[in-house]
This record gives C-alpha cells, structure tokens and sequence, in this order.
C-alpha cells in the first residue's frame, strides 16, 4: 500500500520503489512515529476536527500497533516505501475507515521531521550518559593510580605531572562533549508538528497542544524551517565527531603507552585480541578501532553537509539521507564511549615503568632553571645553564639528581646543597600552582 497514488497512471518502476524506499532504516522511529501521530490525533479531536469515538479508535489502533511491534508480534515489512506507510497502512487494516482519518491536517514532512527530532533528542541524551560513565572511569582509574609520570610535549618529555591528572585532561574535554550535547538538545526542542508540507494547514489546528504533549518547548516559529530544517541533526554529527575525536586521542596514547617501548599500561586480556600467526602478540584492537572508527563519524557529518549545502526550501527527499548517517554514527559512537570504559577501567597502570621514564627524561630541567631565578639569576641565563648541565648529563648518561653539588657548581655558583630537594620529583608538585596535579 502507498501514501499517494491516486494522481498516476502507471505503476511505479520497482527499481525505482526500491530506490525510494527507506524502511529499511527507518523502522528505527517505530516508536516515534506512533508518539507523534497519537499527539496528533489528541490534538485533532481537541481542536474539533476529529470526534472522541474516532481518536479513541484511532489511538487503541496504534497503542496495538505499538505492543505488537514490541512484542515481536506484528513484523516490520520492508516493501513499504517507509515506516509512517507501514504504520498508518496497519491502523487501517485494523479500526478500518477511521483510520483514514489519522494524515488529516499532517504531511510525511512535518511527521518525520518530528519523529527524527524526537528521536535525536532521546539519543543525545542518552550519549551525554555514555559521555558521563567514561568520565567517571577516568576519573576512577586516575584517582586509583595517583602515580607521577612524565607529561608530553611533541611526543618527547616533557615535565613530570600525574597519571591522574592525565586522565583529567580527557574529563574535562567530555565535559565539554556533554555540554555540547545537552546544547544541541536545548536548541532542537521545538516542535516542527502542524508545520503540514511546508505551508500549514487550512484547519485551525493547534500545534501547542502537539508540541506540549511531545516534550517541545514550542512549536517552531515558520513552517518551512520546520520541515526543511536538519541543523539539529549536523550539531549532533557534530558534537559525536568531536566525542569521537577525544576518543581516539586517548586510544592513541593507550596503543603507544601498551607498547613494550612505553609499557606504562598493561591492557586487560578482556579488552585485547591476539594475532594468528605471533603467538606472543597482545594488541589493542578495541582502541585501534575507536581511532579508525572516528573517520566514519566525520563522514557522516560530512556527509549531511553536503547533502543540506544545496538543496532550496522546503522538504526534498535529498533529506532522507539524514537517517541512515545519523543511525550510523550514533550507533558508533554509542559503542566507542561504551568500549572505552571498559578498556579504562579494566587496565593495569605500571607505576614503577612511568617512574623510570620520569628519572630517564630530565623532567625536572625547568625546575632547575627555576631554582636559579630563585637565587637571584634572569631565567633566560637559568635556561642556558640548565640546558649545559643536561648536556653535562647526557654524556654521563646520569640523571640531573644524580650528579653532585661539585658538578652543578661548574655551571653556576649559585647552586647549593637546597638544589636536591627543590628537584626531586615528588617535591616538584607540591610548589607553586602545579599543586593544581596533584
Ligand atoms: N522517508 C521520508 C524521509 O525520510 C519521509 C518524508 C517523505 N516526504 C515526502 N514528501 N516524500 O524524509
């Protein structure tokens, strides 16, 4: 059964049914579509366009409609063109010719428009709590592993910070990815129900109550935008883009620090996989696949911007290709932030390999500088002459600490018998603001 028809003379191509087609994906809004069009039929029969017997009818059909989706009952049938033909097609073959009466006043356009709002709104929501699990995982781990390391700058050592306060960095960026979330969610919440095609309607009907019952704080404010709008779809791609990139971020630090070149983790035989052919190979495959999976969401992003770039107001059918990006990326990244908390929080932190690198990689060359500033000495004289002193212990192939007071006098007679307790690493976070790290 179709929508529409009743103007054509000829059947329609079946290549071009299958290419028009978009059950396929969207039967994902089963659960949307029957929401929206109870609202509507409350609505209807509020506004007098529908009498009670009829949206009691109407509405029993689609509760049964419902319940038998759910319960497995009532199957999905892919040769519909879509998911609101399938259900409104089921209404009528089961109350009869009231059931007709359900599209009265509403267009395909405003339907999915709502429906896919609806249904963005659930799923950011839902990720913003993926987002807030991870941040308890960091948090967690960096709290139970409170173990001094070497931070980073191009790849290289840089100064000694905490594992937990490298876990906070990644905290505080999913903070932001929440914000962003809970952003979009606030900007989408008008409801584009009543907007008809694209020009509204000739009854008086009252999108208020529509959007009311729906959740929305109003209904939108010009019809055209209403249905031709998918900026809520593109903030959510992006907000999931920058999610993704976070994510992979953090795994490329979890792949390099799971190397035996690092082996400042050990990740769980849980979260690994191994190889076929090397049997003593354990490889991080789950954090691998969250930075290889981050391109696909920026596809889809990019993917519905090109898409939105052209296409003239209102409604056009370009704007189907929304669903199947949208599903995609929230499905991928639904399953990046989930893997992520395990990964995380199933790890083992190698306190004594972090150390090591720490005491290799002269983490505390400012902190010399800084004790000569103290005594009196400009900081960019400091600088050279702690730069002389790690040459001095390059050649040594001795760290900073280790070297006695004799040694460090050659460079600056300032220095004194304090000098090791200003350097030690553990004494390192306790001044100044990097008391903030600890
Ligand atoms: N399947 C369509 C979509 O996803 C529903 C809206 C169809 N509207 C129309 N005028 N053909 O966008």
């Amino acid at each position: 059964m179709k929508l529409w028809g009743g103007r054509f003379e000829k059947k329609e191509n079946k290549i071009m049914e299958d290419f028009n087609s978009s059950i396929r994906f969207d039967k994902r809004l089963y659960k949307e579509d029957v929401k929206g069009s109870s609202a509507h039929v409350n609505m209807l029969s509020a506004s007098g366009i529908l009498n009670e017997v009829e949206k009691d009818d109407i509405l029993k059909g689609l509760s049964s409609i419902l319940g038998d989706i759910e319960s497995g009952e009532l199957v999905i049938d892919d040769s519909y063109e879509d998911i609101h033909t399938f259900i409104e097609a089921n209404l009528i073959k089961r109350i009869g010719d009231t059931g007709k009466k359900l599209h009265t006043g509403r267009s395909r356009n405003d339907q999915v428009a709502v429906d896919l709002k609806m249904f963005a709104r659930n799923a950011a929501g839902e990720v913003a709590a993926l987002v807030e699990s991870l941040q308890e995982v960091l948090k967690t781990k960096g709290e139970d592993n409170n173990y001094l390391m070497p931070g980073y700058t191009h790849l290289q050592r840089a100064q000694v910070v905490t594992f937990k306060f490298h876990m906070m960095a990644y905290y505080n960026m999913l903070q932001r990815d929440k914000k962003r979330l809970l952003n979009a969610i606030d900007i989408l919440n008008e409801s584009p129900l009543g907007c008809g095609a694209l020009a509204g309607t000739t009854y008086d009907i009252q999108r208020e109550l529509t959007a009311k019952e729906l959740g929305f704080k109003k209904p939108v404010d010009n019809f055209m935008d209403g249905v031709s709008d998918r900026d809520f779809v593109l903030e959510l791609l992006s907000a999931f883009s920058i999610i993704m990139m976070h994510l992979s971020r953090l795994s490329e630090e979890l792949i390099l620090w799971s190397s035996q070149e690092f082996k400042f983790v050990t990740m769980d035989d849980e979260f690994s996989t191994g190889s076929s052919i090397m049997p003593q190979k354990k490889n991080p495959d789950a954090a691998e696949l969250v930075r290889g999976k981050t391109g696909r969401v920026y596809g889809a992003l990019m993917s519905m911007l090109t898409t939105m770039k052209g296409i003239p107001l209102a409604y056009n059918k370009d704007m189907q290709e929304d669903k199947e990006q949208f599903f995609d990326a929230l499905d991928t990244v639904s399953a990046s932030l989930e893997i992520m908390c395990g990964v995380i929080s199933t790890m083992k932190v190698n306190k004594d390999n972090m150390r090591k690198a720490v005491k290799a990689g002269f983490l505390n060359a400012t902190e010399v500088a800084d004790y000569l500033v103290n005594k009196g000495m400009p900081f960019r004289d400091a600088h050279k002459v702690s730069g002389q002193i790690v040459l001095h212990c390059e050649k040594k192939d001795c760290a900073i600490e280790d070297i006695t007071l004799e040694e460090f006098k050659i460079y600056s007679s300032l220095f004194e018998e304090d000098i090791f307790e200003f350097i030690d690493y553990d004494n390192i976070l306790k001044k100044g603001i990097k008391k903030e790290i600890l």
